[in-house]
């Protein structure tokens, strides 16, 4: 599309149209686009104009950025560990990724979680559902670690030392592994770890050891029966799974419904089971 060209045709119309309507948000749902398309051909030469207007403003420019976190949305995860008077302490955290049936989990050296894993070296990951926020928020800013780092201090971090009580939720036994799963999360993973690694070795001499890269293996995975894929026996459905996710600390959902195609999707799951 030319800006100077001075042509306006039904196509670029419709194309701005479109843009300027994906980039607001007025739509939710190809559906919803194809239909706005239609309209689109209608448009008198203004509408046109402040269509071009918002697309110039919201579309087109991409500037350098330095954001201070960069959290683009990752599923939030309750990790459980057992402390040294055979406790139990939960951490939220935001930074984990999996691969075949092993966890990445980024984590500050400094919290209770790290040291109880560090000691005893094993964890159930428990995956709260997106209808769980009064659990999460009740949860952020606390932390088990009775010397409050001055980092967390500085972010208004309080100690708690019953962290199940204050979240409002419920201990279950383990099969795998001494800390409790927790009940009111769908998903629950108990896991132990087998690797841990400095993170930003690279970096500054003030942060030297302070994040870590810490790699576990899940060991028993757990759902609610009302996520199994119906037909399968070790499938979860996506669209029943409604996962919390934690974008530039803001917390989400997914939107309701089918999702768009994948193609990814097409791959039969199993070709993904590593070899024992
Ligand atoms: C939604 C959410 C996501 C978080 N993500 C992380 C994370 O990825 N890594 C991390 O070290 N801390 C993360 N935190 C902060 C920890 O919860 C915090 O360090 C807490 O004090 C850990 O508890 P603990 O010291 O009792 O282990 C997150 C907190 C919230 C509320």
């Amino acid at each position: 599309m030319g800006l100077n060209s001075g042509q306006w045709d039904q196509s670029t119309s419709v194309s701005i149209a479109l843009e300027v309507a994906n980039y607001k948000g007025v739509t939710e749902s190809r559906r919803n686009l194809n239909s706005i398309s239609t309209s689109a051909s209608n448009l008198s030469s203004p509408t046109l104009q402040a269509a071009l207007t918002d697309t110039i403003v919201f579309k087109m420019p991409h500037s350098p950025i330095n954001p201070a976190i960069l959290y683009w949305g990752t599923p939030v995860v309750l990790i459980t560990t057992t402390n040294e008077d055979d406790t139990s302490n939960i951490s939220p955290i935001s930074s984990a990724f999996w691969l075949g049936d092993h966890c990445m989990l980024g984590l500050s050296a400094h919290s209770q979680t790290t040291t109880n894993l560090q000691r005893t070296k094993q964890c159930v990951l428990n995956l709260p559902s997106d209808d769980m926020t009064a659990a999460i928020n009740a949860l952020a800013c606390t932390t088990g670690t009775k010397d409050i780092p001055a980092g967390k201090a500085q972010r208004g971090y309080r100690f708690e030392k019953d962290k199940f009580s204050v979240a409002g939720l419920t201990e279950q036994a383990s099969e795998r592994v001494v800390p409790p799963r927790i009940r009111e999360c769908p998903a629950q993973m108990e896991a132990e770890v087998v690797g841990i690694y400095e993170m930003m070795r690279d970096g500054p001499e003030a942060i030297s050891g302070a994040l870590l890269a810490i790699e576990v293996k899940v060991l028993r995975t757990y759902v609610e029966d009302r996520l199994r894929l119906g037909g399968y026996e070790n499938r979860v459905d996506p669209l029943a799974w409604r996962p919390m996710i934690m974008s530039f600390q803001h917390l989400f959902g997914l939107k309701d419904g089918k999702p768009e195609e994948s193609t990814l999707a097409r791959i039969d799951e199993e070709l993904y089971r590593l070899p024992k």
